[in-house]
């Protein structure tokens, strides 16, 4: 029988506790990303809280549930290291690169992302796509260059909308830009930071996961995206 999206993320969400809990290695600090579906992963998280020690949020949302399970949150900048990082995506090609920042969150995602061992992206089957774009890309900047980095990124080629009365946890503006088809996602992830007054696009291709779980109404299907390691 068909599932709905909810249900297939919090199967999805469950499922990756399974690859979480072998990866925890000293420090057990698990990175915990934001968005509907990595709720699902905070409350199954939950109950297995006595095996790790304690978790690094990439949002205020995250921590504020985090911490109503009674996990503790640790700022980044106070622990050695990452065990794993968990988090959902936006869009999911199938190189395993992502389109995030939905919510906003992207920067501290990518930062967090970026600073763990392993990173498992957990999605929903609707959010697979074969080439990453129609979602548009979240692109958060400083509030000084909200109109000058829109002019340039729409003359890079997109359709630019600001995100209109979103501030981001940093305190800054996000444009979103519309009409893409991206074939060269590492390009364009490049391309879009180099913007002056951008601080970081929500095109992970750099930062792909090392793994991707895919909730399915057939189960949980993986896959290890083939761009090889992470930087
Ligand atoms: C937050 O900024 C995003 O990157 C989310 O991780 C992404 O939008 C996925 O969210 P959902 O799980 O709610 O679809």
């Amino acid at each position: 029988m068909a599932m709905t999206q909810d249900e297939l993320k919090r199967r999805v969400a469950q499922a990756a506790l399974a690859h979480v809990l072998p990866s925890l290695g000293a420090g057990r600090i698990v990175g915990v990303g934001t968005g509907s579906t990595t709720n699902y992963f905070i409350d199954a998280l939950a109950s297995v809280k006595e095996r790790f020690d304690a978790a690094v949020s990439s949002s205020d949302a995250s921590a504020e549930r985090l911490a109503a399970h009674g996990i503790e949150v640790l700022d980044l900048n106070d622990v050695d290291a990452v065990a794993v990082y968990v988090d959902g995506a936006d869009e999911v090609e199938p190189g395993g690169a992502l389109i995030k920042g939905g919510g906003g969150a992207h920067t501290r995602e990518k930062i967090v992302a970026a600073a763990s061992e392993v990173f498992v992206c957990i999605v929903d089957d609707s959010k697979m796509v074969n080439t990453l774009g129609a979602f548009g890309v979240p692109v958060e900047v400083v509030p000084m260059a909200r109109r000058s980095a829109a002019r340039r990124l729409q003359s890079l080629g997109g359709d630019v909308r600001e995100r209109g009365g979103f501030v981001t946890d940093n305190g800054n503006a996000v444009l979103d830009v519309h009409g893409l088809s991206i074939a060269e996602p590492h390009a364009i992830e490049a391309r879009f930071n180099n913007v002056a007054g951008v601080v970081e696009n929500g095109i992970f291709a750099v930062n792909r996961p090392d793994l991707v779980l895919v909730g399915t109404s057939d189960g949980v299907r993986e896959f290890t995206p083939s761009d090889g390691p992470r930087p």
